[in-house]
């Protein structure tokens, strides 16, 4: 597990650079991203599947500032985006368009049109309708699209359930049952190319056994398409792939998902795309938090209430995630504490009856893997302005986004 948040001496460091300097010049909350921790993470998926020939496509979604995204294309990365936005942002960040595919169980025109305008590699379409859709702008704009079929595979993986995607319950993909009639379409359709099929069963996914599962019945489903003459290039087995949130829940090393899935997809004649977004940068990064108060009740119950709170991290509220949290300068002795943020909401925390460091008022909190679906899930409510993020490399820091300001909450508004 590489680990690039460690104390030195007493003081938690990001790399080379000590957190509390990157408190003292850019403010908190902060996103503080080690851009190391993002390419070893890189590097160890791509050293798990080398024996299978692939293009990983990071899930933009995951971690979509720029920096980050072309840390990992100027490794060779292709990128998986969900919208025009996600679309724009991996195009500014240099990415070749195709390298790009483009997913979205919504897509409004627009998007079809932007995608298809700007050559990404690949639509993946989720229903018959959005088939026919991407056929006719294709055709108005006098191109032919490529495009995978997204299915559902009715595999059930077991994680939170608002992040399982691959059963039938769910809104992503296209139903088995609708596949023959998918496929007679698509040979009435002259606009599309047929390329590829498509499936992410969820995220963080510990058993790879759901992988296997899922990509039994992909198989079955690309078996029957060659038959029917589709000239299938690439099978997308999506991401989910686990990290460690919770060190006493340790994620099932890559490796294994590998060893099921590699000789499943080896033989076969194809290209296989996986898209993982949360396996490359949930590690890599932490919020830096400022302890305002302390305060404890009559029960005994204390509470730390620090600057940050689920307007940067939703995760805790949301999810009921797990996230470590460590105290910047390190304390030998250590208090039961809730650590709460500023948000009028009772799930605005993020550790409940924790172990903490015991730091005074005025010290850091570090909330540990904030690297994924935390600065992306930002939001204003309450009037807050998105925090600062900065990308540490060894002893270099960059700020990589600017703190909001004031003016920028009500920039778009009218009176
Ligand atoms: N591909 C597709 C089509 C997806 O929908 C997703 C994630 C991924 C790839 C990347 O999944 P990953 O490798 O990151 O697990 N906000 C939630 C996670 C939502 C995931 C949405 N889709 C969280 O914080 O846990």
């Amino acid at each position: 597990d590489s680990n690039f948040f460690r104390y030195t001496g007493t003081t938690l460091c990001c790399d080379d650079v000590k957190l509390e300097e990157l408190a003292a010049n850019f403010g908190t909350p902060l996103f503080v991203t080690s851009r190391r921790s993002v390419i070893e993470s890189y590097k160890a998926f791509e050293c798990a599947f080398e024996a299978l020939p692939h293009f990983t496509c990071y899930s933009v979604k995951a971690n979509y500032n720029l920096s980050v995204i072309r840390t990992l294309a100027e490794l060779g990365c292709g990128c998986d985006v969900n919208s025009a936005g996600e679309l724009y942002r991996a195009l500014q960040s240099g990415v070749s368009p195709d390298k790009i595919i483009f997913a979205g169980v919504g897509k409004r025109e627009d998007e079809i049109v932007y995608a298809l305008q700007s050559g990404v590699l690949m639509l993946k379409a989720e229903s018959l309708s959005e088939l026919r859709a991407i056929d006719r702008i294709a055709g108005e704009l006098g191109l032919t699209a490529s495009v995978a079929i997204r299915i559902n595979p009715n595999v059930t993986a077991e994680t939170h359930p608002y992040i399982t995607t691959g059963d039938s319950k769910e809104k992503f993909g296209i139903d088995e049952a609708e596949l023959s009639t998918v496929f007679s379409l698509l040979s009435r359709l002259p606009n599309i190319k047929l390329v590829g099929l498509d499936m992410h069963i969820g995220s963080q996914i510990f058993d790879p056994e759901y992988y296997v599962a899922a990509t039994v019945k992909l198989l079955a489903i690309f078996k029957a398409s060659r038959e029917l003459g589709f000239a299938i290039e690439f099978l997308d087995i999506g991401g989910g792939f686990p990290v460690t949130y919770d060190p006493l829940k340790p994620a099932t090393p890559i490796e294994h998902f590998a060893e099921k899935l590699v000789p499943m997809l080896l033989p076969l004649d194809v290209k296989v795309i996986f898209e993982p977004g949360r396996y490359l940068v949930a590690n890599a990064s932490v919020l830096l938090t400022r302890i305002l108060y302390k305060k404890s009740n009559h029960t005994g119950k204390q509470f730390f209430v620090v600057d940050a709170g689920m307007t940067e991290l939703i995760r805790p509220a949301l999810y009921q995630s797990h996230h470590e949290v460590q105290s910047v300068t390190f304390h030998e002795e250590e208090v039961i504490a809730d650590v709460v943020g500023p948000i009028c909401e009772s799930s605005d925390f993020f550790a409940r009856h924790r172990a903490i460091g015991a730091a005074e008022e005025g010290e850091l909190l570090a909330v540990m893997s904030a690297g994924a679906y935390a600065a992306v899930m930002s939001s204003n409510y309450n009037g807050r302005l998105r925090p600062a993020e900065v990308l540490v490399n060894g002893s270099e820091v960059k700020l990589v986004r600017k703190r909001e300001t004031l003016e920028q909450l009500v920039q778009n508004e009218l009176t």
